[in-house]
């Protein structure tokens, strides 16, 4: 392993190359990332960092961003095949039917979702912002959201606005059920439970604290209390862990593992950074320049928008 990262280290100073990792990588992967954070914190630092090669440790949405955001810059996926099931639940063609069933609704899609998707929707949010996005917009308008039916129901019921949803929803969270909530509640009666919004409404009922990734690492950061019930994919634990040594972190579903996400390894990090090194553009990810343009006018207002904490 050390070997591999050394050479890692050598072609990322070769290539002026910074490694951005989402919370849910494998441990190994977070700890050699430059950076570390939820899609919000990942998209704002891919549009201001000054390297000119970007390595994306997450999905083909994330890398895709960050390729929208930083077009002068090279951006790669070390595995082409990491997808995300639920950016793929709703295509462009889909959105545009549904635009026009709701001709003066506003389109709001969460960043989960294809770029094609993006430059079809007016405003595009994370777990972090979707709430601050949905309540900037007019009273007036109704709000096509897509494509996370759970994080849509969410932002309905804290905005109380009139939000039209697409029935996507995330496999990996919806694997984590009521009953996983109550039993983890019954054997740890004094842990606070944070959920992330992309789970069900029954388990975000029984939760404490409906957060993004990134927010549940600054909770947890400015809390005294030291046991916490987490449902969401489960290798954030692995950054909660490091960052709070004294505290005990339990899987709310220890099967809550992103599929995907576990497809990026240290040694396709090398292979990517390598390949690009000797010429290749093998894993380069890119998005056609008019699609681009449309879809950075969605995710500017996004990153215009302040997260809340
Ligand atoms: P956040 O890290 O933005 O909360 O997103 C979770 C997620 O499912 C990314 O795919
Ligand atoms: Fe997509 Fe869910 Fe995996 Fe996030 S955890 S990348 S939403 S499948």
């Amino acid at each position: 392993m050390q070997e591999i990262l050394e050479k890692i280290r050598s072609f990322k100073q070769q290539l002026n190359a910074i490694i951005l990792a989402h919370n849910y990588q494998p441990g190994e992967i977070q700890d050699m990332a430059d950076f570390t954070g939820d899609s919000l914190g990942l998209s704002i630092k891919a549009a201001q960092t000054d390297a000119e090669v970007i390595v994306f440790c997450g999905v083909f949405f994330m890398a895709e961003t960050a390729a929208i955001l930083s077009p002068k810059k090279t951006v790669l996926l070390p595995e082409k095949h990491a997808g995300c099931p639920m950016a793929d639940m709703i295509t462009a063609e889909q959105l545009m039917d549904l635009k026009r069933e709701h001709p003066d609704a506003l389109v709001v899609c969460y960043v989960n979702s294809p770029a094609e998707v993006k430059a079809e929707s007016d405003y595009c949010c994370t777990s972090a912002n979707a709430v601050e996005v949905v309540k900037s917009l007019p009273v007036n308008k109704k709000i096509i959201f897509v494509p996370d039916k759970y994080l849509g129901g969410f932002v309905a019921e804290k905005t109380h606005r009139d939000i039209i949803l697409w029935p996507g929803y995330c496999p990996t969270h919806v694997m984590i059920t009521e009953d996983d909530i109550k039993k983890a509640k019954a054997r740890y009666p004094n842990a606070i439970v944070m959920a992330h919004p992309e789970c069900t409404k029954p388990v975000r009922i029984l939760s404490d604290q409906i957060l993004s990734t990134g927010q549940m690492l600054n909770f947890v950061k400015n809390s005294d209390i030291k046991q916490f019930i987490v449902a969401t994919e489960t290798d954030i634990i692995h950054a909660l862990k490091k960052e709070n040594p004294n505290a005990e972190f339990i899987a709310a579903c220890p099967k809550a593992v992103c599929p995907n996400m576990k497809k990026i390894t240290l040694e396709k990090i090398l292979w990517a950074v390598e390949n690009l090194a000797q010429g290749g553009s093998k894993y380069i990810i890119t998005v056609p320049k008019e699609t681009a343009i449309r879809a950075k006018k969605a995710i500017d207002r996004m990153i215009n928008v302040l997260p809340s904490k």
